[in-house]
């Protein structure tokens, strides 16, 4: 089910939270990609918002594990991937699908 996220894609910065439902994500804007990942590191639970994006990957800044933004890969064995959200864009509106049983 596609949600609308952001009203205007000039509103994105390189790294935005946002609440759909009951889910915290973040909606990342890096060199004209976006991308929509759950706000909360696989590992220990952080808020991934606090990191940075380098080489399409988001660094997470407690222990400096990171994900590949379009597969979740974490960058340790082990580590769960990172939940990615499919996005669309339309007329500038940034549509988030979320299915229910995510
Ligand atoms: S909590 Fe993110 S790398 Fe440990």
């Amino acid at each position: 089910m596609w949600f609308k996220a952001i009203e205007n894609l000039s509103e994105l910065n390189e790294m935005t939270e946002i609440s759909v439902g009951d889910n915290h994500l973040v909606l990342s804007n890096h060199e004209g990609e976006v991308r929509c990942f759950e706000n909360r590191c696989p590992h220990e639970d952080f808020q991934l918002s606090l990191g940075c994006i380098q080489n399409g990957r988001i660094k997470c800044s407690l222990h400096g594990f990171s994900f590949d933004l379009e597969t979740g890969e974490s960058s340790e064995e082990g580590v769960d991937p990172l939940r990615l959200f499919r996005i669309k864009i339309e007329e500038q509106v940034i549509y988030v699908e979320i299915n229910p049983d995510q």
